[in-house]
């Protein structure tokens, strides 16, 4: 049962890992050749991020070989993971950031001159703009990609030859993922191996060779070259169900009750009956701005929003909440996740805060588990803390407080970064239902596909931050989108 090829990079067999009484890895199988472009799928709390966590030592698995180069002995450094909570020192500089994890060896002293600039090449290795006009720069001004480029060269000069990716694209631009494939593909051509983690399925295509598919912590595909699944039999072998392409464009939707909206702003003035799906296409910058004064956030004097004709202007978010106003975003840490509270509190939240008095005690604990049962989300318990909940799952818990009482327009920002395939199906009917009864939704998405499926009019936002245009209903597409977004390939 030894048998190990010195062709993998990496090998783990039967591992096992559980959380108290909750098993979560059943005698999952990963076997990463070198140089290959290896995509780890399942959904959400399948156990990838736990796989990965044990692979690169964060965590102890509780049965199971691993062996890296055909050795169990691991040699620390070869297996690199580069996290989604980027995990740099963001007042030092890029070069010292490379640097500094580097071991001394005895006595030996390198000079600070000589480290720069081994830093600087690891880093023109992979983006030779960036080694050449940000080696000085703190970390805490350059961007969440070149971020992610810097942790990468940290991991290669460290002499890793196995990078682990776990949802490298969840905040980055399709331009951005893009160009962090182009440089995976060129590390590969190099011998150095790539897991990545997505649950987007045109990434995948896009990037890997094969493929490992996780469902309840057991491995149920094992290493599969990509072009031997369809995507349904991709999503079948995951567990989940549900058709995979859904009609494009669906027709606008009509609803009989509800509140109109009407955005105002420079090179922007519509009018949203009861029922719309306004999309924002572009990098954030532009969306956001708009965002942020429909919730509460942060007022732009250039929006001006009204509802059923009388203006509003939301002082702070809770003023927005009363008036129905809902938020969901994708960036989950930072918006919307009380990681202190029980997973109840974080359901019923919104609703507490629109001071319903009556909504208390034993009803909550009914609307909670509803909710839960709606959206399919796994948890051990109503009272455990959401931090207990995979990543995917936490992002299903902030649209877990907006079904129990349908806002009047409801703001989503990226609301399915980190979802899976079959639950992000799940969430286009949540939020179709809750439209045709009478919601104004305005959503705001990178992936185009996302948009171009739920939408009944699109905003495009260009690279500044402007408003370039407004796609109605019979001229929405991807290409459309990436035209008028600036975001063409
Ligand atoms: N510290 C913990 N305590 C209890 N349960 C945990 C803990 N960490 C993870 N789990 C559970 O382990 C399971 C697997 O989680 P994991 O984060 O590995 O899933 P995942 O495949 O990465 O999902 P996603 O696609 O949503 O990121 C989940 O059911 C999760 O609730
Ligand atoms: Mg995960």
């Amino acid at each position: 049962m030894s048998a190990s090829s010195p062709d993998f990079i990496l090998e783990a067999v039967d591992i096992e890992k559980s959380f108290g009484a909750t098993s979560v890895l059943r005698r999952a199988d990963l076997r990463i050749a070198r140089g290959e472009i290896h995509a780890l799928l399942g959904g959400n709390g399948a156990g990838k991020s736990t796989l990965i966590r044990i692979l690169c030592g964060l965590l102890r698995r509780d049965g199971g070989t691993l062996r890296v180069d055909g050795q169990e002995e691991a040699s620390p450094n070869a297996i690199a993971v580069v996290f989604q909570e980027l995990a740099l020192l963001p007042h030092m500089t890029v070069a010292e950031n490379i640097y500094l994890p580097h071991r001394h060896r005895g006595l030996e002293r390198v000079r600070a001159a000589e480290r720069r600039e081994e830093a600087r090449a690891a880093l023109a290795q992979i983006d030779e703009t960036l080694a050449r006009e940000a080696l000085d720069t703190p970390v805490a001004e350059i961007d969440l990609h070149q971020r992610q480029l810097v942790e990468i060269a940290r991991a290669l000069s460290s002499g890793a030859r196995l990078l682990l990716l776990d949802e490298p694209t969840a905040n980055l631009t399709f331009a951005e993922s893009e160009r962090l494939f182009s440089i995976l593909r060129r590390l590969a051509s190099r011998g150095i191996a790539t897991l990545i983690v997505s649950h987007r399925m045109n990434e995948i295509r896009a990037v890997a060779d094969v493929c490992t598919i996780l469902r309840d912590g057991r491995t149920v595909v094992n290493r599969q070259p990509l072009t031997e699944l369809s995507d349904a039999a991709i999503v079948e072998a995951m567990g989940q169900k549900g058709a995979m392409r859904a009609e494009t464009a669906h027709a606008a939707i009509r609803a009989t009750a509800g509140t109109t909206v009407s955005i105002e702003g420079p090179g922007l003035s519509v009018t949203l009956p009861p029922g719309s799906v306004l999309g924002l296409a572009g990098a954030p910058g532009g969306p956001s701005r708009l965002i942020d004064t429909l919730i509460g956030a942060n007022t732009d004097l250039h929006w001006r929003i009204a509802m059923d004709g009388a203006l509003r202007h939301f002082a702070v978010p809770a003023e927005a909440v009363r008036q129905g106003v809902g938020y969901v975003s994708g960036d989950r840490a930072e918006k919307g996740l009380l990681v202190t509270l029980p997973i109840l509190d974080n359901v019923v939240a919104a609703a507490r805060i629109a001071g319903r008095r009556w909504f208390a005690g034993r009803r909550e604990a009914r609307v909670t588990q509803d909710a839960l049962e709606r959206l399919a989300i796994k948890a051990g318990s109503i009272d455990d803390s959401p931090l207990t909940l995979s990543g995917g799952t936490q992002q299903k818990l902030l649209l877990a407080r907006w079904l129990e009482r349908i806002p009047r327009l409801l703001v989503l920002e990226e609301p399915t970064r980190g979802v899976d395939i079959g639950t992000k199906r799940e969430i286009y009917a949540i939020i179709r239902d809750m439209a045709a009864r009478g919601a104004v939704v305005v959503w705001w998405s990178t992936e185009f596909s996302e948009l171009t499926e739920i939408c009944d009019r699109i905003v495009a936002f260009d690279l500044r931050g402007t408003v370039s245009g407004v796609i109605e209903a019979g001229n929405i597409s991807e290409v459309a989108l990436a035209r008028a977004t600036g975001m063409a390939a």
